[in-house]
């Protein structure tokens, strides 16, 4: 074997790493998205700076994600005295209590200024308010082992093709085997050191209540935050695959998928 081959076998060995290696530019590169014509801008450097940072994880523009909509930050606060250095201070310090009981996790490593231009940028935006209902979406109809059946707004299996995994719940598997299963047991099958989440949606979870603690957290019972590492698309898969092992369809160990 030669030196190189060596080193290609020794890069593509560690799948883990090639995916969190993944993960981590697509967080980053959010960070460049902006249009060259908003570089001159003023609050363009806020800008920059709440898409290079974990914020996106929790928050959108238009439309409520763990947090409010920074369009409905902006509303509420536009133009109230002092109200940059308060809100700079609580993204800091992170909290709950004033959209509802979600916590927004704390940002100790962030500078005074770097809040501020963060919080400036968000406050001058004038765009609608978040929309509150959506669109009916499609259901997709399971039966279960017992004969009933599941109805579900997103699909579990390719169409025509089940026991084939979409995509989607094929990367929420591969991510659970990579970050949560040390806590909530290989192929979510539970373990003694956090909750089944088979049960946990079993007992009626919705997908945001999820979304929110697997990117909020619960640091002091030992659940860690992922924002800011996993995006929202990347938890609403890992919530499909749960969902899929929680009635008992999607199965253990690797599905197969539409890659096999
Ligand atoms: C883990 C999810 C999460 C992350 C990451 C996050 N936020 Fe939040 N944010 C929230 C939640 C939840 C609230 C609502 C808190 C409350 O009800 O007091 C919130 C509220 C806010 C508010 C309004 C605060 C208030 O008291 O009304 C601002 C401003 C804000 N976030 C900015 C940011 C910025 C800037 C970042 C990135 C540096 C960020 N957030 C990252 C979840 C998050
Ligand atoms: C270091 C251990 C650990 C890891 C890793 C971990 N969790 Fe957790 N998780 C916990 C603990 C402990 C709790 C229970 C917290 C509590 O008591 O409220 C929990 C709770 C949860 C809950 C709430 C369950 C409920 O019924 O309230 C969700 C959802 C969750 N975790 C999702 C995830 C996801 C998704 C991942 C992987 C991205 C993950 N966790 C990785 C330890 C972990």
């Amino acid at each position: 074997m030669t030196r190189r081959s060596g080193i290609l076998q020794a890069i593509r060995i560690p799948l883990l790493v090639t995916s969190i290696a993944a993960i981590i530019p697509v967080v980053c590169w959010a960070g460049n998205a902006a249009p060259p014509n908003q570089e001159t801008s003023p609050g363009a450097a806020g800008e920059k700076l709440v898409k290079a940072n974990d914020c996106s994880s929790c928050h959108a523009p238009d439309r409520p994600v763990v947090g409010p909509s920074y369009n409905d930050i902006a509303k509420r606060y536009q133009g109230q005295a002092g109200i940059v250095d308060k809100l700079a201070a609580k993204v800091k310090q992170g909290g709950s209590g004033s959209w509802g009981a979600v916590p927004m996790t704390p940002h100790p490593d962030l500078t005074d200024l770097q809040l501020k231009e963060m919080v400036e940028w968000i406050l001058s935006l004038s765009g609608p308010a978040a929309a509150q209902h959506e669109a009916p979406a499609k259901l997709y109809t399971y039966t279960l082992a017992d004969g009933t059946t599941a109805k579900l707004d997103f699909p579990l299996f390719v169409e025509g093709q089940q026991p084939k995994v979409t995509k989607a719940v094929f990367h929420g598997y591969e991510m659970f085997d990579s970050y949560c299963y040390r806590c909530h047991g290989q192929d979510v099958t539970g373990s003694e050191m956090a909750p089944d989440l088979r049960n946990s949606l079993k007992m009626g979870m919705t997908e945001g209540q999820f979304l929110s603690v697997a990117m909020a957290g619960r640091a002091e019972k030992g659940m860690p935050s992922w924002a800011g590492f996993l995006s929202e698309d990347d938890i609403k898969q890992l919530y499909e695959y749960v969902k899929g092992r929680s009635l008992d369809l999607v199965p253990v160990g690797r599905p197969p998928s539409e890659m096999d």
